[in-house]
């Protein structure tokens, strides 16, 4: 049985906001956020500000995740932070965003293993994937996509699905060519993206009912002024917020356009 995708927006920090600027950004939003119902909402600041935020967040239905972590539970990695210690403050790590593959090196093979380990660790990693402008111009979207996802989810398990039916792994669809550019995808080229290639190219992998019921968000230039266009897309079950998760008008009103 295929269960109902609920609504979910994550906003991306990147690196941005000290641990102070997070504590006002934080109190700032929460009662716009907790007003929202019927979505699911989750923070991702920096590591710094993690447990200021975890606090903040303490008795509301507000989430928090990573923005990335290692595979490896612990050893000689100096900077990195392993899968368990994300554990203990958030329930969401953003794995392979398009800045980490194209700054620091990450490959399918690292998003592979960076996903199982979350999985193991209980996390619901959000991995990213997109093409390039290049790519896109070249044709190559649905090529590019599709290895994206067979190599990021080689022998992947997924946890056996709770009553609910949710499924513990979230794709988001980010074309680096929209992020951070405010030239967003047309919301009908990323639905048709996210419907024609990227489900089919999970239900290979999990079979129809998981790609069904997988959250598959668009990412990249969602503004207060796009979100609903985006989220009134058949396929597209809510967005990762980069520039706009650091604005509370702007965050707000995203988060409230997902649940109408
Ligand atoms: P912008 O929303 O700033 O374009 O960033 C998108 C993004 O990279 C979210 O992960």
């Amino acid at each position: 049985m295929t269960t109902k995708r609920i609504p979910f927006v994550a906003g991306n920090w990147k690196m941005f906001k000290t641990i102070a600027e997070a504590r006002q950004l934080v109190s700032e939003m929460i009662p716009g956020l907790q007003a929202v119902k019927g979505v699911e909402k989750v923070l991702c600041p920096p590591y710094t500000s993690l447990l200021a935020v975890k606090a903040l967040l303490e008795g509301t239905d507000i989430g928090c995740g990573a923005q990335n972590m290692h595979w490896e539970s612990s050893g000689a990695f100096t900077g990195e932070i392993s899968p368990n210690m994300v554990a203990e403050l958030c329930q969401y790590v953003i794995i392979g965003h398009s800045e980490r593959r194209t700054y620091f090196g990450e490959t399918d093979e690292t998003v592979n293993r960076k996903i199982k380990a979350a999985l193991i660790n209980g996390l619901i990693p959000i991995m990213c994937i997109g093409e390039t402008l290049q790519e896109n111009e070249a044709g190559l979207t649905k090529q590019v996509l599709e290895k994206q996802i067979t190599g990021g989810l080689v022998e992947v398990v997924l946890p056996k699905a709770n009553q609910t039916g949710k499924v513990n792994l979230i794709i988001a669809y980010e074309p680096v060519w929209a992020i951070g550019t405010g030239k967003a995808a047309t919301s009908t080229g990323a639905d048709s993206v996210i419907g024609d290639i990227i489900r089919p190219a999970v239900a290979k992998i999990f079979g129809d009912e998981v790609a069904q019921s997988m959250q598959i968000l668009y990412g990249g230039s969602v503004k207060a002024s796009n979100a609903q266009e985006f989220f009134a897309q058949p396929n597209i079950d809510g967005a990762l917020v980069g520039g706009a998760s650091l604005k509370v008008e702007e965050f707000v009103p995203i988060v409230q356009a997902a649940g109408n």
